[in-house]
């Protein structure tokens, strides 16, 4: 499969950039062409301007825009990488959602309703927390971190299988938890189309 890698963190030295590391090889051991999409790496500009919005809304896409939807298009598999920042998505990652998935592209209203567009056969979503375990059972945070991610836009954008990991405790977790995490995402690309 082609598999693009959007990938959102600031510090090349963090656990999420190991996570792509891993994943990456995975699936390149696996025979997977991979690209990876580093958001900050780009300077992604998240903020949906009054002027941007305009444009979405007369039907033009800008070149930047065009380029990204090539990139997504490309791919048959998606991967997404990310620290949960307030129960969410960094803004850069949910600013770039914003700009590329455009209607027409992504998906598209009928009087029936919406109807999803992409065409990729599955999307994985790796996602670092603070928190622990516990504490988000307590208060069932998983389905509201999956609402907005999985249902509200991959899934809304016709992907049929979407699969969300969380990695609990990150900052305080120990060396060999987290090269047993490592060596799961490892796996994890390896059996990708599994
Ligand atoms: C702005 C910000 C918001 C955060 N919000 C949450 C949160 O809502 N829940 C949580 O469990 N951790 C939260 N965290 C902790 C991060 O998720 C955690 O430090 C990160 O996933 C660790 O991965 P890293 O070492 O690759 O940065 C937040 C951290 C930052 C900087």
């Amino acid at each position: 499969m082609r598999v693009l890698i959007v990938y959102t963190h600031p510090n090349a030295k963090s656990f999420n950039h190991a996570l792509v590391e891993y994943c990456q090889q995975g699936l390149i051991e696996a025979g997977h062409e991979v690209r990876l999409k580093d958001l900050y790496a780009e300077n992604f500009d998240p903020v949906l301007r009054a002027e941007h919005l305009a444009e979405l809304q007369a039907g033009i896409i800008p070149a930047k825009i065009q380029q990204e939807q090539a990139d997504l298009l490309w791919a048959d598999g998606l991967v997404f990488i990310y620290p949960l920042w307030w129960f969410g998505r960094p803004a850069i990652l949910k600013g770039w959602f914003d700009h590329v998935l455009t209607r027409g592209v992504a998906y598209d209203y009928s009087q029936e309703g919406v109807t999803g567009l992409l065409k990729h056969k599955r999307a994985v979503v790796l996602i670092t927390a603070g928190g622990s375990q516990d504490y988000f059972k307590g208060i069932d945070a998983e389905t509201l971190i999956h609402r907005p991610m999985t249902d509200g836009t991959l899934s809304y954008c016709g992907i049929p299988k979407v699969d969300q990991f969380i990695y609990y405790n990150v900052p305080t977790m120990s060396e060999a938890e987290r090269l047993a995490i490592l060596d799961q995402v490892k796996q994890l690309g390896r059996e990708f189309d599994a």
